[in-house]
């Protein structure tokens, strides 16, 4: 009778044993979509929340990001068109990097855990007067995108947000490069002039550039 008990008792821990080595199973090779898409809820749950004027405001550099892109390949296009190859060769490379600077934005937000958002956008000017006038306008702007990105700078040390902070000092260092690059090609139109060969040496100089745009 007691060696019948023991039997029992054995059966059931074995049986227990089962049940449990089954459950386990189950949950690590038969439900595997169910625990990822629980860790990837853990995982959003950890990482950095943007408050929602920081959202705002990153999401309007995205937008201008791409104006920006779109504004420099106008120009690229104009200077084409006037038989400036050298201008229109720096400012399609230069298009390209500020796709770059707003990718590397919506990468950002999107790594929050937040939407980056791809907003409408202005259709930038076409016609211009001069290459002078163009370089004008691209120095212009770029002080314009320092002074959004400098905002943007501020609200994250007042949000107490130093990981957006951390992240925009890239561009804070890379719009003391740009501003300093279409100085200098302003600078150098002065310098050599833009009449009779001196339009042809800026615009081939100014495409020897392009490495750097
Ligand atoms: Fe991305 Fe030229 O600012």
């Amino acid at each position: 009778m007691a060696e019948g008990i023991r039997q029992n008792k054995g059966n059931n821990v074995v049986r227990a044993a089962v049940v449990a080595s089954k459950l386990i199973c189950d949950i690590l090779y038969l439900r595997k979509p169910t625990l990822y898409a629980i860790s990837q809820l853990i995982s959003f749950r950890n990482v950095h929340m943007l408050k929602p004027n920081i959202l705002n405001l990153l999401n309007e550099q995205i937008a201008l990001e791409d104006y920006s892109a779109n504004l420099y390949l106008a120009m690229s296009s104009w200077c084409g068109h006037q038989k400036l190859s050298g201008s229109a060769k720096f400012l399609e490379a230069h298009s390209d990097d500020e796709h770059s600077h707003m990718r590397k934005l919506f990468t950002y937000v999107n790594e929050t855990g937040a939407m980056a958002r791809v907003g409408a956008l202005a259709e930038p000017p076409c016609e211009f007067t001069s290459i002078k006038d163009v370089f004008e306008k691209t120095f212009e702007h770029e002080k314009f995108i320092t002074s959004k990105i400098n905002a943007l700078v501020e609200a994250c040390l007042a949000e107490k947000d130093y990981s957006t902070f951390n992240f925009l000092q890239w561009y804070v260092a890379e719009q003391h490069e740009e501003e300093h690059l279409f100085r200098s090609i302003l600078d150098m139109m002065d310098i050599v002039g833009l009449d009779g060969r001196g339009l042809y040496l800026v615009d081939k100089e100014i495409g020897k550039k392009s490495q750097m745009a």
